[in-house]
């Protein structure tokens, strides 16, 4: 059977605090499952946001000094994705929504390389926002056709801090969940296209933009 991978973003300025504690017990439970994966950290440095210029279409982002078209280089090396992110003021951190903005614009006009793989989003939160924030990164996927995978909760876990985050016992088990039902729909996927089942065509994006 072909080794299947996962990418874990890390999409907090601390190389190893909450997020990383999440997406290690992640890492964890794929393994378990066969399934290999690595964390690739934003890191703390700027990271500027989409000026829509259009330079990326068809070609690399303009913003050539970060991390953004190393990140896109390497999604074709993975079949499935977990886009974590601390809540900074109930939604993503700025790093974290520049990086997506960038991220997923570059692969739309790019040849959807996205497309037809799983991918979820975890947020960590010292006490509340959880929600409205997995509500943003979630847009990303819908916008981009890839099947948002699911856990037992929100995937959320508590903590401000990495140790406070491992006593967050309902939270870890929630990403383990998570793991397992990433792992579960990436071997249905690769089962399905042994089986001749593909993602389906869905041609060119027909953009109005609300102009009648
Ligand atoms: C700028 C900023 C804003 C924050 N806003 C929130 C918030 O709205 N709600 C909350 O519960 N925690 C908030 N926090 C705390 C972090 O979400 C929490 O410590 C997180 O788990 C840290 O993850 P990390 O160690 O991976 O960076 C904020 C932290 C910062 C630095």
């Amino acid at each position: 059977m072909e080794s299947l991978k996962v990418l874990l973003v890390n999409g907090s300025p601390h190389k190893e605090g909450c997020v990383y504690t999440a997406l290690s017990e992640i890492a964890k439970t794929l393994k378990a499952e066969g399934i290999q994966s690595e964390i690739f950290w934003i890191g703390n440095q700027p990271l500027a946001g989409c000026i829509g210029c259009g330079t990326c279409i068809g070609k690399r982002c303009c913003f050539r000094k970060d991390i953004v078209n190393d990140f896109t280089a390497l999604i074709d090396e993975y079949d499935g994705f977990v886009f974590g992110t601390p809540v900074h003021y109930s939604g993503a951190s700025g790093s974290m929504t520049s990086f997506m903005d960038r991220v997923f614009f570059i692969d739309e006009f790019n040849g959807e390389h996205f497309a037809g793989k799983p991918a979820a989003t975890i947020a960590t939160c010292r006490r509340s926002g959880g929600t409205a924030t997995l509500d943003q990164l979630n847009k990303y996927m819908a916008d981009c056709n890839m099947p948002i995978v699911p856990s037992q909760y929100w995937n959320i876990v508590h903590g401000n801090n990495a140790e406070e985050v491992l006593n967050d016992e309902e939270g870890l088990q929630t990403m383990r969940v998570l793991a397992r039902n990433m792992a579960w729909l990436l071997k249905c996927i690769q089962a399905g296209r042994k089986a001749g089942i593909t993602f389906p065509e869905h041609g060119p994006h027909t953009m109005t933009n609300f102009i009648r």
